[in-house]
Parts: C-alpha cells; sequence; structure tokens
C-alpha cells in the first residue's frame, strides 16, 4: 500500500496571490509610532511577518523563548480553557504586541503581571501594557505575558482546502498546525521562524489520555474524575509542529540506543494493524541518523489515530501523527521531517520545498537500500510524472499550492541532482549530515541551502538550481 504524502485537499485555481501579498505587505509599513502618556517610549509590534504566503501569521517585535500551556479540554463538550504563558524577548522597543490567535475567547491578559488592555482584530490580538510595565518593554529585554482564554476550538480550512487546527476525533481531538493551525488552541507567534520550547499540562477527562510533544514530565495524576498529563519539550519548537491527541490510547514508553525515549501513542481500535510499522520507530530513526547525521532531539515515538480522524500525516515534532496505519514509507518520510523541517525549519512557507523535497527524498533512499529500488527509478517516474511539472519547487504560484506534487516531487528531483553533482554517496550524505548540523534547532531558507550546497561541493552550481529549482520547463532529464 503506497500512502506517500504528497497531494492533500484539492488545489483549487491559484488566485492573484501575489498581488494581495504585495498590497498586504505595503500596509505594514506605516506602523504608528505612540509615545504613551507618561513618556512610554516604543512602538507597536507589527501585526504580521510578511511571510510570502501568510503575511499575517506571527508578529513583530519579539521572540518567543518559551510557551507554558495550561489546558484544560473536554473534548465531548468540544471546550477548551487555556492559561498561555509566554516568556519573550523585545526586539524593538515596544508599546504594544500582537499575538495570534482564532476563535477562542480571551478572558484577561496579564504583561509582567500586571492586567493588559487587549484589543481584538479578527485573529489578531494585541495587547498594550500597562504604563508602568510600558517603559520596561525595551528592546532586549526579557518579559512575560499571560493570556487565560476559553472556548470552542475551531476547525480551520486551508487554503488548499485541508482541515487543520483543532480537529474532534471519533474519542475526542487532536490538534494540527500545518501550516497555520496553532492558534486554534493556543494565542502565540505563529510562524516557523519564532521557534520555542514548550511545556503543557493538559488536563483531561478520566479514562481520556493527552499525548503531546517531547517527554512525559511525570506521571499523569487523577484528581476529581479528571486527570492530568504533562509534557516538556526542550528543544526549539515551531508552533506549526505543536500537537495535542486527546482520546483512548494504548501507550508504551521505551528507550532506545542513545538514551532517546520512545513514546509511541495508538487508538486501540487500529492498534493491531499498527503494531509492526510502529515497532520500526528505533529503526527508522536510526536508519536516518546514519545518513542525516545524529537524531535532533531527546524524544521519538508516533501518534496513530483513526483514517478517518484527519486527512494527512504531520510530522509533529518528536512524535508525528498518523490518521490510520502508516507504512513504512510514511513513516520514514515523517520521521525525516524530525531533521527538515523540525530542527531545521523552514525560514518561511516559501521554502516547504526543502521539508517535503528531502522527506520525500528519504522514501527514496530507503527504497533504494531496502527495497531494491534505486532512487534513478524513483527519479525517472518523478520526471514523467506531469503533476511534478506544475511549477518550480521553490515557488509556488499560491498558498493553495505549498502541498502540491512540485513541492514533493521536484523538491526530490533537485536533491537526486545534487547527489549526481557529488557522485560519491558517502560525500553526499555527508552534506546532508552538515546541512542538518549547520542549522539545527534554527532556521534556513532556499538561499541559505544553494550557498551551503554551492560551498560543500566547490562548486557554481547555478544551472542546476536555474533548470530544476526555479525554471518553469521540464529540462531534460539528464540536464
Ligand atoms: N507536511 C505533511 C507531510 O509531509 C503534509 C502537510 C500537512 C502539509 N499539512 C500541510 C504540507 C500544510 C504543506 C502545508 O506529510
Ligand atoms: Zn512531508
Amino acid at each position: 500500500m503506497d500512502q506517500r504524502p504528497p497531494v492533500r485537499g484539492t488545489a483549487r485555481t491559484p488566485r492573484a496571490a501575489r498581488t494581495t501579498v504585495l498590497l498586504l505587505a505595503l500596509a505594514f509599513l506605516a506602523p504608528a509610532c505612540t509615545a504613551g502618556a507618561g513618556g512610554v517610549a516604543g512602538t507597536p509590534g507589527a501585526s504580521g511577518l510578511r511571510d510570502p504566503y501568510f503575511p499575517k501569521l506571527g508578529n513583530g517585535g519579539y521572540d518567543v523563548t518559551h510557551y507554558d500551556l495550561t489546558l484544560d479540554v473536554d473534548p465531548a463538550a468540544h471546550r477548551l480553557r487555556g492559561t498561555a504563558a509566554i516568556t519573550a524577548r523585545a526586539t524593538q522597543d515596544l508599546s504594544s504586541f500582537n499575538l495570534d490567535l482564532v476563535g477562542l475567547k480571551v478572558d484577561s491578559a496579564t504583561v509582567e503581571g500586571r492586567p493588559a488592555a487587549v484589543n481584538r482584530a479578527g485573529d489578531e490580538l494585541t495587547l498594550r501594557p500597562d504604563i508602568e510595565v510600558g517603559s520596561k518593554l525595551r528592546r532586549g529585554r526579557t518579559f512575560r505575558t499571560v493570556v487565560h482564554y476559553s472556548g470552542s476550538p475551531q476547525t480551520i480550512t486551508d487554503p488548499d482546502d485541508s482541515e487543520e487546527g483543532w480537529l474532534p476525533t471519533a474519542d475526542g481531538a487532536v490538534a494540527l498546525g500545518e501550516p497555520t493551525g496553532s492558534m486554534a488552541w493556543f494565542p502565540g507567534n505563529n510562524h516557523p521562524s519564532d521557534k520555542a520550547s514548550y511545556d503543557m499540562k493538559v488536563t483531561v477527562p478520566e479514562g481520556l489520555t493527552a499525548v503531546s510533544n517531547g517527554e512525559p514530565a511525570g506521571p499523569p495524576t487523577t484528581a476529581g474524575g479528571r486527570t492530568t498529563y504533562r509534557w516538556h519539550t526542550p528543544e526549539p519548537m515551531a508552533s506549526y509542529l505543536a500537537t495535542l491527541a486527546v482520546g483512548r490510547f494504548t501507550t508504551k514508553t521505551s528507550t532506545m540506543a542513545g538514551g532517546i525515549t520512545v513514546f509511541t501513542a495508538v487508538d486501540p481500535t487500529v492498534a493491531k494493524a499498527s503494531a509492526r510499522t510502529v515497532a520500526r520507530v528505533p529503526e527508522v530513526v536510526k536508519w536516518e541518523a546514519a545518513h542525516f547525521g545524529p537524531y535532533p532531539f531527546t524524544a521519538t515515538g508516533a501518534i496513530v489515530e483513526r483514517k478517518g480522524d484527519a486527512g494527512y500525516a504531520l510530522e509533529t515534532q518528536n512524535r508525528p501523527f498518523f490518521p490510520g496505519p502508516p507504512s513504512i514509507g510514511l513513516l520514514v518520510h515523517e520521521m525525516a521531517h524530525q531533521w527538515f523541517g523540525d530542527s531545521v525549519t523552514p525560514a518561511s512557507w516559501q521554502d516547504m520545498w526543502l521539508n517535503e523535497g528531502l522527506a520525500t527524498y528519504a522514501e527514496w533512499l530507503w527504497e533504494e537500500e531496502k527495497e531494491d529500488t534505486p532512487a534513478q527509478d524513483s527519479f525517472d517516474d518523478a520526471y514523467e510524472e506531469d503533476a511534478n511539472w506544475a511549477f518550480p519547487p521553490a515557488d509556488p504560484p499560491s498558498a493553495a499550492d505549498i502541498s502540491q506534487p512540485p513541492v514533493y516531487g521536484r523538491g526530490a528531483m533537485v536533491i537526486h541532482k545534487i547527489r549526481e553533482v557529488v557522485d560519491d554517496d558517502k560525500r553526499f550524505f555527508a552534506l546532508l549530515a552538515g546541512w542538518t548540523k549547520a542549522h539545527r534547532h534554527g532556521n534556513a531558507s532556499t538561499a541559505d541551502f544553494t550557498a551551503y550546497v554551492e560551498k560543500a561541493t566547490g562548486k557554481d552550481l547555478t544551472e542546476l538550481w536555474k533548470n530544476w529549482l526555479y525554471g518553469r520547463s521540464r529540462p531534460a532529464a539528464d540536464g
């Protein structure tokens, strides 16, 4: 059974997205310069980071270092109550700053322990700290903001028509956040460029389990018919990779080579059908580490829900999410994202092909080494596939296209072309491991990647990038 992840949802006709992006970007260029009462210097943090595909995502003026989320979830009633304690460092003198949040109601907020005024405009919260605090939000200072919120968390429909955010499942709910959905369950700086560590404390009805990223932080505790689970993610994580799965789960904890915690949670109705593949998590992690460099996290695992619970798998950090029993190829793909995407995270949503091209290439490599299908054969098939030539991987025409075939198949073809240039597998894998090392736990753009590859190979690869990464037409297969 082939379960390649490529196509999510059905792409609609690309809209004139670029024009919209440009106009929105211009609108951000004129922040009001306010000197608040009492002579508070500083300007409002921007309401978006001008991502080429999602300009309103994220916020300017600060960097989050840590999210401490306390959540109370009642899936049957479709209710969520949360407290988000956010530690951030100001990157400018701030008179106010924004957080992204969709749907849920803000009950109250503080900045540095004092009540803050909250303004709501669509998915943007603007927090204006009290005067005394205002003078402290200077560039370089670390501050803490706490938001209390509640309501019915929303399912978000993406530009490509697939669903993310908060997804009710057969026996609970799951939160998936690529590309925008984290703001459906917690307020934050919702852009891949601002990574942070996380603590999650999640209380659910007794009998249900709450699974998230990172390490279990102590055993669950039950009181008054409700059980609290604690999760700790020490390494930086992009908000789109944060997850929470609430439901009935068969869980297993073990430790693999290198002291890595393996935590798997599988819906009991698919446990039997998943068992063989899920048991291979350590084998896949080990095999990928041998090709891509040391596994970047202290914990790994998998979350397996029922087939109908979501429309696609996702590389949620530490613990990829699967709707139904995964094939080995899909496990290889999502686990490869732990290096390509989760540890080395795209600088913007335009750099998506770095995630999907490399994760797809990991599948080709697995098939080459384990299943006797040379990567060259996969390349040849991908080359023949017309859908891979709809647009260049580094330049999807609109937000509806960032998960379309060229980002995966043609992205992987770029990697295969680099392998041809290197022409030595030892050196090729050293190049991949060097990339994951150079940007470990950070962000990287397409320009960073092409510069890195040229430096590592000592070659001018202008033609390769032109033909395979940016070109609109299909080059000769050996071009
Ligand atoms: N990243 C997922 C995978 O490779 C697929 C996916 C889910 C996706 N949501 C997305 C890709 C949003 C792009 C944008 O399996
Ligand atoms: Zn992927």
